[in-house]
């Protein structure tokens, strides 16, 4: 069974062809990283003129990468949020409409689902139940799943997601946008032990926090860099990589660590609590380095299998969006023609 997923929830325009949910003929992803980086974040009017620009050309690359005709596709799967209306206006309308013109049904997909069904299109699939912990730019959450469409919510974060505080970081030392990749190759170089980051444990909660570390992170910023000598990005000074002074690969190492040190104890207190030795990572920020590292040696320590798709499997993709749409698509979960995309959608 062929699905053509669609997602351009966010800034990736992306779409894919899934085989039975778990394997993809083609996974089509155009990046608008080069249009939104100039302003250190995503302008989300930019990013939906940008979709409306390469939706129709990445379709047609998925299509004709899998080498197949509409008339092949059991369905396509749309996401219809959560997400930047703007954003998703333009894939909504657009399997939309392809659904009408094709004469193809039409399914609706939460953007977390996919994050959730990402492992699958992986070869060595999780068994239900699982722990699925999802770290992205837009959220950071931890759920119980029982079976498809069976999610219970076991904490979220209460401010920041994991990855908003990445890339928050990133902008205040100057380093540019998307800030997870950035901050996870620096902090390499790194001490990871130079500065004492605060870590919001929420005693007694699988509730996430990281809003009091990006705060910690720019009064430290303040304090030590911008009034010494160091040639700073912060000034415009030392741009290129060599340029980079040590306190700022410090400062990457020791926010990071902060935040995996939180990710990965929230995680085994929900494994435990859970008595579920089964766990997902997913979402852009499970392709940090340090995260897999740690998460992996938790699991190892505990007994717990762990899944995690390959790094560009983590990141936005449409692949995913049909991996999820093939179970609504089987449970006869149809989506009309009246579909409208949401922003705030709870799974
Ligand atoms: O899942 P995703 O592509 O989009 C959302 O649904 O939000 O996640 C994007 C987020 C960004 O905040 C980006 O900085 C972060 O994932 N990210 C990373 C890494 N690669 C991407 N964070 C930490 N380390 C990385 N290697
Ligand atoms: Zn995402």
């Amino acid at each position: 069974m062929l699905i053509l997923g669609i997602d351009t929830s966010c800034d990736d325009t992306s779409a894919a062809v899934v085989e039975s949910g778990t394997t993809i003929i083609s996974n089509i992803i155009s990046s608008q990283t080069d249009i939104h980086k100039q302003y250190g974040g995503i302008v989300p009017e930019l990013a939906s003129r940008r979709h409306i620009e390469m939706i129709w050309p990445v379709v047609d690359e998925a299509m004709k990468t899998a080498g197949i005709s509409y008339t092949d596709l059991a369905c396509i799967s749309v996401c219809r949020g959560p997400g930047l209306i703007g954003s998703l206006l333009v894939g909504c309308s657009f399997a939309k409409a392809l659904c009408y013109a094709k004469n193809i049904p039409l399914v609706a997909v939460n953007h977390l689902e996919g994050h959730i069904f990402s492992p699958f299109l992986e070869k060595t699939k999780p068994d239900y139940p699982f722990i699925a912990l999802i770290v992205s730019g837009g959220h950071t959450c931890l759920y119980r799943v029982e079976g498809f469409g069976e999610y219970v919510e076991l904490g979220r974060t209460r401010d920041d997601a994991a990855g908003e505080a990445y890339d928050k970081v990133s902008k205040l030392l100057g380093l540019g946008y998307p800030g997870g990749p950035v901050i996870d190759n620096l902090a390499r170089k790194g001490n990871a032990r130079a500065i004492d980051f605060p870590r919001a444990y929420l005693p007694e909660s699988l509730d996430f926090s990281f809003s009091g570390l990006k705060t910690a992170v720019l009064n430290f910023v303040k304090s030590e860099i911008s009034s010494s000598n160091y040639p700073s990005p912060l000034r415009g000074e030392g741009k290129g990589e060599g340029d980079i002074p040590h306190v700022i690969n410090d400062i990457s190492a020791s926010f990071q660590a902060a935040v995996v040190d939180v990710l990965v104890r929230k995680t085994e207190w929900a494994i435990r609590k859970e008595r579920i030795r089964r766990l997902t990572l997913s979402g852009g920020v499970a392709a940090n380095s340090e995260l897999r590292m740690r998460t992996q040696e938790m699991a190892d320590e505990r007994g717990v299998e762990l899944f995690m798709p390959s790094l560009s499997l983590c990141t936005d993709n449409a692949a995913m969006i049909a991996a999820a749409g093939f179970h609504h698509f089987k449970a006869g979960n149809l989506a009309g023609l009246d579909l409208n995309p949401v922003a705030y959608l709870p799974l």
